[in-house]
């Protein structure tokens, strides 16, 4: 098993100091940064764009791991590249070719991911296993942070890894990641947890928050 990555989702950071909160949790052992852009459309929120991306980026040097829920995302997919995303997943959902957007994102020299939504199917990734880097397994409905973890996706996760047959694919968990739910999420096969609320809220103290998510993956 690869090691436990952890994704503070800076989602639910203080929107009025990214900056900080960014800078953080970098200090605090986050090995990613999630951003999660939300297009009021594909999901029922607005979040924020590219320049947000670029903002951040001056911030750490750890990898921006760039969620879009937005459909269609292929018009986008440059602009968050240049404005320094180092991963770039799209929906399978948000179509209309999901090969294709992975294909683009490889392109312009990102690692490409896919996710999926709570109720589509592991076998919607089928086609594209050699074709991506990330595979993101949503564990709430995309659109907000905050929500409950939805216990049903996990045998989804399991045969995901077991679909890879060993390839050197990141399983991301998203959505309702705590100290609870991880050990769950990692023993399925999940390697790299988001954790928006329970890093950021309740105050600082973002080392220990972090440490004790990982703790509970491994
Ligand atoms: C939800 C987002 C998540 C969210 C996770 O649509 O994709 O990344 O920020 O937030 P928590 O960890 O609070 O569930
Ligand atoms: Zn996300």
């Amino acid at each position: 098993m690869p090691d436990i990555l952890i994704a503070p989702s800076i989602l639910a950071a203080d929107f009025a100091r990214f900056g900080e909160e960014v800078e953080a949790v970098d200090k605090a052992g986050a090995d990613w940064i999630h951003l999660d852009v939300m297009d009021g459309h594909f999901v029922p929120n607005i979040s924020y764009g590219p320049e947000v991306v670029r903002a951040v980026r001056r911030h750490t040097k750890k990898p921006l791991d760039v969620h879009l829920m937005i459909s269609p995302a292929d018009p986008y997919l440059e602009a968050f590249a240049q404005a320094g995303a180092d991963h770039i997943t799209v929906h399978a959902e948000a179509g209309p070719h999901l090969h294709r957007s992975l294909q683009a994102i490889r392109k312009l020299g990102k690692k490409a991911g896919a996710a999926i939504n709570p109720a589509t199917p592991a076998e919607s990734l089928a086609h594209v296993l050699d074709d991506l880097d990330i595979i993101l397994v949503m564990t709430v409905n995309p659109g907000f942070g905050g929500q409950s973890f939805i216990k049903s996706v996990l045998p989804k996760i399991a045969e995901i890894r077991t679909m890879l047959e060993g390839r050197p694919v990141d399983i991301v968990i998203d959505g309702g990641v705590t100290k609870e739910t991880a050990g769950a999420c990692a023993k399925a096969g999940g390697n790299v947890m988001v954790a928006g609320s329970a890093v950021y809220s309740g105050g600082t103290g973002y080392a220990e928050k972090i440490e004790a998510i990982r703790k509970a993956a491994k």
